[in-house]
């Protein structure tokens, strides 16, 4: 176990993207802020590497790992692009989407990263220093969100260093991202398929493919019995509390996660109040989501009731997370 590391953790700038692009090639774990959430990121090609990142996290070995490129060259010396593939990856790249694609002859990805699937899930960041990590380290980056397996995102620094600390190498703290929910990934299968709704918005993808998403399986298998999205597991971004969805009001005690500024009965006798955007702005709230839930957690809520959150635009991702985060739990 890789516990009791020195974790590093260096301010946004040259000496934090040198300092990481030397710990990756050297085999080591960077967590560094993307757009999205923060990645804990390995070099892709290290099969010793990425077992480690897999222990760091806790994460067991058949939830396979999004390769992160700095430009679509790359990406195509990775996975082999359709038409469909090509159309989404010109309009959304650098941004979040993931695409799952058919893996290249020669993909330079380690099957450990890939969990002996046939296909590969990738995508371009957007963020600043994301893109500068990738190019300064010249290669392709598996990274999941920098978080303990079974954990909520990490959406500051902070929140990696309270997951990772002695477990990893290195932090490049780059401040609060932007987005809040982790990428959009589709599976570019003959039919393109959403498999995780995120920080882009389904009607985005739809719009540029000029048809509807199909939906996965509810069991998330395809017929051959392999995982279509083998990370989708039912109870996934876990608080300590309870969640409790659609509240329409307060019951004694509980802690309120609000949207927006509508009334809600009991709400005096909530124990804390946060509100994910007052004033009704899905991408506002989706930024908030992941430390909102983290920060009622740790000063000590035993159910959090939150409010009814739109289905559209990122709500579609908020809602799947806070649907995951109340499994087994209500
Ligand atoms: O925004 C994001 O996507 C963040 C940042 C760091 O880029 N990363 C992230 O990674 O959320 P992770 O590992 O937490 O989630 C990746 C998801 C998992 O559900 C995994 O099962 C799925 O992608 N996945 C990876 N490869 C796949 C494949 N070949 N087929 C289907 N699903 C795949
Ligand atoms: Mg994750």
């Amino acid at each position: 176990m890789n516990v009791g590391l020195k974790t590093q953790i260096i301010p946004a700038g040259k000496a934090a993207v040198a300092a990481a692009a030397r710990a990756l090639a050297e085999g080591g774990l960077v967590a560094f802020p993307t757009e999205t959430v923060y990645g804990l990121g390995a070099d892709a090609t290290n099969a010793a590497a990425i077992a480690r990142l897999y222990q760091a996290k806790g994460r067991p070995a058949f939830n396979p790992l999004i390769a992160h490129i700095g430009d679509r060259a790359a990406a195509r010396r990775i996975a082999r692009f359709d038409a469909q593939a090509t159309a989404l990856a010109e309009a959304f790249w650098p941004g979040p989407l993931t695409l799952v694609l058919p893996k290249t002859q020669n993909c330079p990805v380690a099957d450990l990263a890939t969990a002996g699937l046939d296909t590969v899930a990738i995508r371009i960041p957007a963020h600043p220093l994301a893109r500068e990590i990738l190019r300064a380290f010249g290669g392709a980056v598996v990274a999941p969100s920098a978080n303990l397996s079974g954990h909520v995102s990490p959406t500051t620094a902070a929140h990696v260093q309270g997951d990772l600390s002695g477990r990893i190498d290195l932090i490049v703290d780059g401040g609060a991202v932007a987005v809040g929910v982790e990428s959009t990934i589709v599976g570019c299968f003959d039919e393109p398929m959403l498999l995780r709704p995120g920080g882009l918005p389904r009607a985005e993808i739809e719009r540029v493919l000029g048809r509807a998403l199909k939906q996965p399986p509810s069991d998330a298998e395809s017929d051959n019995g392999r995982p279509l999205a083998p990370g989708m597991l039912a109870s996934h971004y876990a608080p300590r509390a309870k969640v409790r969805l659609q509240a329409s009001s307060i019951a004694p005690g509980e802690a309120l996660l609000a949207f927006g500024l509508g009334a809600i009965s009991g709400i005096d006798g909530a124990s804390m109040v946060m509100n994910l955007s007052e004033r009704g702005d899905l991408d506002e709230a989706a930024a908030n989501l992941f430390g909102h839930l983290r920060a009622l957690d740790s000063k000590g809520a035993h159910t959090i009731a939150v409010m009814p959150i739109p289905d559209e635009g990122l709500g579609e991702a908020i809602n799947d997370r806070l649907r995951r985060a109340a499994v087994g739990r209500e």
